[in-house]
């Protein structure tokens, strides 16, 4: 049965019913906020076979207010959010994406949130002096953050100051007291445009922070939605249903009627206080403590057993990266096909390099210059150009997702001397953590594109692989599949 069939689309109960079902959900009992629950979803996400983990029991916290992480860090999670169906494998996944972004821009526009009266959000309200955001068991993920974090994987809605739009960010939320959240919005997204616009008048910045949700929520309005377009009417159109919101009593701001857990208020003029440090999507921590708006709390709406959605940026692979590296996988695959590369089997945009910093794709060699022309476009199409830094490409036997066989291919099927090429001054950012060394006035780097394929003009010399035949291995990998398992 598809989820809309059981009634809310947007309900991230009905989802882990699904993963569960999936075997792909674990259920972790008595751990502490403070660091445990940190680490232990570090370690997890960096297994190969990982699962989703739903903590309950938190170390001082009643029973059922619970904290989801590692929620899309697998293909089978990742296409059930995106309602793809199941898939198995990053390839059959980042294929199946393919073309999917812009066809669900180009129908958003048809699919207006709708508000409903009241919802499962609306179970629980704390107002007038009952605020308390301790409540939640926001957790200290990393030793060196500046604070407890509630908001990783969330989504902040917020409105225009001279307009309707309503937008729906994913920045990062630390608690300050019991009343007060601090915001980190990078200038130039959408909530800091708005943010900027109410403080040039003087006015209060109205605030929903939505802390838990189907993690489709966080999934979109962590990625850039066109400017002046609302992440519902986007999420509207994956799930072909408009999504169904309820309004905030205090703004009026919309926010998913199945929301786990929702802080509503006010962003007060002149209200700045310190925020951070808080790890970046590269796994370093490139900035310090700032100050940052801070929102006073005038509402907690709450689920009965409320979980919170967790999301840590840390080194790769963390919690966000597996999705990343899925959808710029899928963009990449596309700009390289629009640009006019031919042949063009596989990418992979790897979470090691923050699915921007490392990033491979294998061709079936046509013509001399083929591997090159493919590597320059893979590092400077408008998709790859920001924070790009190595763009490998390597043969069509060669899975750009398996690092150990690109690295392989490096090492015995380029000649440096030739096989590298330099682009200076390219297209970087102050986030990169060697901005600190570069010599530039501008956020500039350089770049290297390696080809690691066989050489073109001597394909019929290059000895052949040492290794048994995929079918023999898929035979014996049947035959004995008990032992190789
Ligand atoms: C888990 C996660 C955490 C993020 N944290 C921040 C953050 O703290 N500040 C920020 O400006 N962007 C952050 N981003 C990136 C923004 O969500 C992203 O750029 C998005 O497009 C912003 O929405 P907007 O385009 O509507 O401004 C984060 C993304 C994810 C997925």
């Amino acid at each position: 049965m598809r989820r809309s069939e059981k009634g809310n689309p947007l309900d991230l109960r009905a989802w882990l019913e699904e993963v569960r079902a999936l075997g792909e959900l674990k259920d972790v009992r008595g751990a502490d906020w403070n660091l445990e629950l940190g680490a232990i979803s570090e370690l997890n996400v960096k297994k190969e076979h990982n699962s989703a983990l739903l903590f309950d029991e938190i170390a001082g916290y009643p029973k059922g207010f619970r904290v989801l992480t590692c929620s899309t860090s697998s293909p089978v999670r990742l296409s059930s959010i995106l309602r793809l169906g199941v898939e198995r494998t990053h390839h059959a996944l980042v294929q199946k994406l393919r073309g999917r972004p812009a066809a669900w821009q180009a129908e958003a526009p048809n699919y207006e949130p709708v508000v409903a009266e009241t919802g499962p959000i609306m179970e629980n309200i704390k107002g007038d002096g009952k605020v308390d955001v301790f409540a939640f068991p926001s957790p200290f993920w990393h030793e060196k953050d500046g604070g407890r974090y509630i908001g990783t994987g969330c989504s902040v809605v917020t409105k225009d100051f001279d307009s309707d739009w309503v937008n729906v960010g994913t920045y990062r939320v630390q608690v300050h007291d019991e009343r007060h959240v601090g915001l980190d919005m990078v200038p130039g997204k959408h909530g800091a445009i708005q943010y900027d616009k109410h403080m040039k008048a003087g006015k209060p910045f109205p605030v929903a922070i939505v802390c838990g949700a189907d993690p489709l929520c966080y999934l979109i309005s962590g990625i850039e939605v066109p400017f002046g377009m609302c992440e519902y009417n986007y999420i509207g159109s994956i799930l072909k249903e408009p999504v169904l919101v309820v309004k905030g009593q205090v703004t009026g701001l919309p926010f998913p009627a199945a929301s786990e857990i929702v802080l509503e208020g006010w962003a007060h003029p002149g209200d700045v206080r310190t925020e951070g440090p808080f790890g970046e999507f590269h796994g370093y921590y490139p900035g310090k403590a700032h100050p940052a708006p801070a929102v006073t709390v005038e509402r907690a709406y709450y689920r009965n057993d409320p979980i919170l959605m967790g999301s840590p940026l840390a080194k790769p692979p963390n919690d966000y990266s597996y999705s990343k590296a899925v959808m710029r996988s899928a963009l990449l695959f596309d700009a390289l096909l629009a640009a006019g590369v031919p042949d063009v089997q596989a990418v992979w945009a790897h979470e090691i390099g923050g699915a921007r910093m490392f990033n491979v794709v294998s061709i079936k060699q046509r013509y001399a210059g083929h591997s090159k022309q493919a590597g320059h476009i893979l590092n400077q199409c408008g998709v790859g150009a920001y924070m790009s830094r190595y763009s490998v490409v390597v043969d069509e036997d060669i899975d750009p997702s398996n690092l150990p066989e690109v690295m392989w291919a490096v090492a015995t099927r380029s000649d440096p001397a030739v096989d590298i090429d330099i682009i200076q001054r390219g297209m970087g950012s102050k986030n990169d953590p060697m901005y600190v060394a570069y010599p530039y006035k501008a956020p500039f780097n350089s770049k290297a594109i390696i080809d690691a394929c066989r050489p073109y003009d001597h394909l019929d010399e290059f000895p052949d692989v040492a290794e048994a035949s995929r079918e023999l291995q898929e035979k014996v990998r049947r035959k004995w599949k008990d032992l190789l398992e």
